[in-house]
């Protein structure tokens, strides 16, 4: 509860404060926060605020109290019963962007134990809640005692924000998503790391995305915001480096819900598409830090390596369908992964020109996703399990005209218009093939962010 909370803060002069350039205390932010979670500021204000704080931007030191007020608006996780490291890794969003079911019961097998506190799907990208609600049954609002139950168990366990954990973050992140006010490095800091903070962890790996369907497309904002998280989850006591990697194309071969589920399934099981390959090369350097900073292995590559060997020996796969039986999930549909999609409408998209995959805007891709009805359109609106794009080429394939390019699964035949008109705006071809793109192509530890931010505000 800030100082000030008592005296006399009023919403609107906070408001008029950010609009007008001006920067807010750590009680202000206090108070803004502590309204947040217990419902006493309208959303109307919260929904200028945020538009405030969106273009005018929040200072570092603004960030780092929005991101503490946050982790402390409800109560938090205390991993140190487990006996392990605590661990985990967060990506600040993407298309096809579906590491953590891989990363989790990697890391897990590897001895670190992974206490994940996820969101839902966000602006153009998808939400790590919104697929796991593709398997029936499966619960990702535990109570803690629940939260520690199924860690102590499997080592790994996802789970959402809820009116009691990280409860802030759970009202303005839905609120976010719906007033155009996400792509803010200072509210994705602390949208992210307050729940980060709450699960009491030990280490953090950051996946921060830059390129066309990042929310920060711009090399030096992602950079920025990189750098912005690292320092500000070290102020707060953990170990973090964040990756600096590309979202030029959707990550791996699917984008929606369920079918980025059976992707990661498949993997898992050995299975290994060539679309699959940049999925499955960056969930390993992800867990391979995880491992690392977990204290499991000497190096990240040694982790690369230790993660590698759980998804050969099936270690990993056996640790995801523990932990989905025991946060309620049915095994069953895992039986036959094509069997338990069931779109309401597909369409193949054939291939309308011929040439080398040059660009993909992955942004457009995104929202094309979410238009056949794996996103939402209003706050807390169901989505659909089995909307998403399969994406038969990507950057650097040759194809033909005519032949398979992608194929959509819509909620009903009138959803695939739409995406069908945004997937032909967001391709471009040449007669050469594109330049490739490194992976990862920066990795930001605690003395290079620092030296990063004060560069920045010099
Ligand atoms: N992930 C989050 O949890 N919050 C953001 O703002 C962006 C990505």
């Amino acid at each position: 509860m800030s100082k000030k909370a008592d005296a006399a803060l009023h919403m609107i002069d906070l408001i008029r404060k950010k609009r007008d350039g001006g920067v807010l205390d750590a009680d202000e932010i206090g108070f803004i926060v502590t309204g947040t979670a217990s419902g006493t500021i309208p959303l109307e204000q919260l929904s200028a605020w945020l538009m405030a704080a969106w273009l005018n931007g929040l200072t570092i030191d603004e960030t780092r109290a929005l991101a503490v007020a946050m982790r402390d608006s409800g109560e938090k996780f205390d991993p140190s019963r487990l006996g392990k490291q605590a661990v985990d890794k967060h990506s600040t969003g993407g298309v096809g962007d579906k590491t953590s079911f891989l990363v989790a019961p990697l890391a897990a097998a590897c001895g670190v134990a992974v206490p994940m506190i996820s969101g839902r799907a966000l602006g153009h990208t998808g939400g790590t809640l919104d697929k796991l609600d593709s398997i029936p049954g499966f619960r990702s609002a535990l109570t803690l005692t629940e939260f520690e139950a199924v860690l102590g168990q499997c080592g790994a366990a996802i789970v959402s924000q809820t009116p009691t954990l990280v409860p802030a973050d759970r009202v303005l992140y839905a609120l976010r998503d719906r007033t155009g006010t996400v792509e803010s490095p200072g509210l994705i800091c602390a949208s992210i790391l307050s729940k980060k903070l709450a699960a009491g962890l030990n280490a953090l790996v950051l996946d921060v995305k830059t390129g066309s369907g990042a929310f920060l497309r711009k090399r030096a904002n992602a950079e920025y915001l990189a750098a912005l998280m690292v320092a500000t989850a070290e102020a707060a006591g953990t170990r973090t480096v964040a990756l600096l990697t590309d979202m030029g194309q959707p990550l791996g071969r699917t984008a929606g819900n369920w079918i980025e589920v059976a992707e990661c399934v498949e993997l898992l099981r050995g299975e290994m598409p060539e679309e699959s390959s940049d999925l499955r090369e960056l969930s390993l350097r992800l867990a391979g830090w995880m491992i690392h900073l977990g204290g499991g292995t000497k190096t990240a590559d040694q982790g690369y390596w230790a993660a590698a060997g759980a998804l050969a020996d099936g270690t990993a796969l056996k640790l995801f369908l523990e932990m989905v039986k025991a946060q309620g999930g049915d095994l069953a549909v895992f039986d036959d992964l094509k069997v338990s999609h069931k779109p309401g409408a597909t369409q193949e998209l054939k291939a309308w020109k011929s040439g080398y995959v040059a660009a993909m805007d992955t942004m457009e891709l995104g929202w094309a996703v979410q238009r056949l009805g794996a996103g939402r359109e209003k706050a807390g609106e169901p989505v659909d399990p089995n909307a998403g794009i399969e994406f038969h080429a990507k950057r650097g394939a040759r194809v033909e005209g005519g032949q398979p390019f992608a194929t959509l699964y819509a909620t009903n035949e009138t959803m695939l218009a739409e995406p069908v008109e945004r997937i032909k705006r967001a391709i471009t071809f040449s007669d050469e093939p594109p330049e490739t793109v490194p992976l990862v192509s920066h990795i930001f530890a605690r003395e290079d962010a620092e030296a990063y931010l004060r560069d920045a505000i010099r």
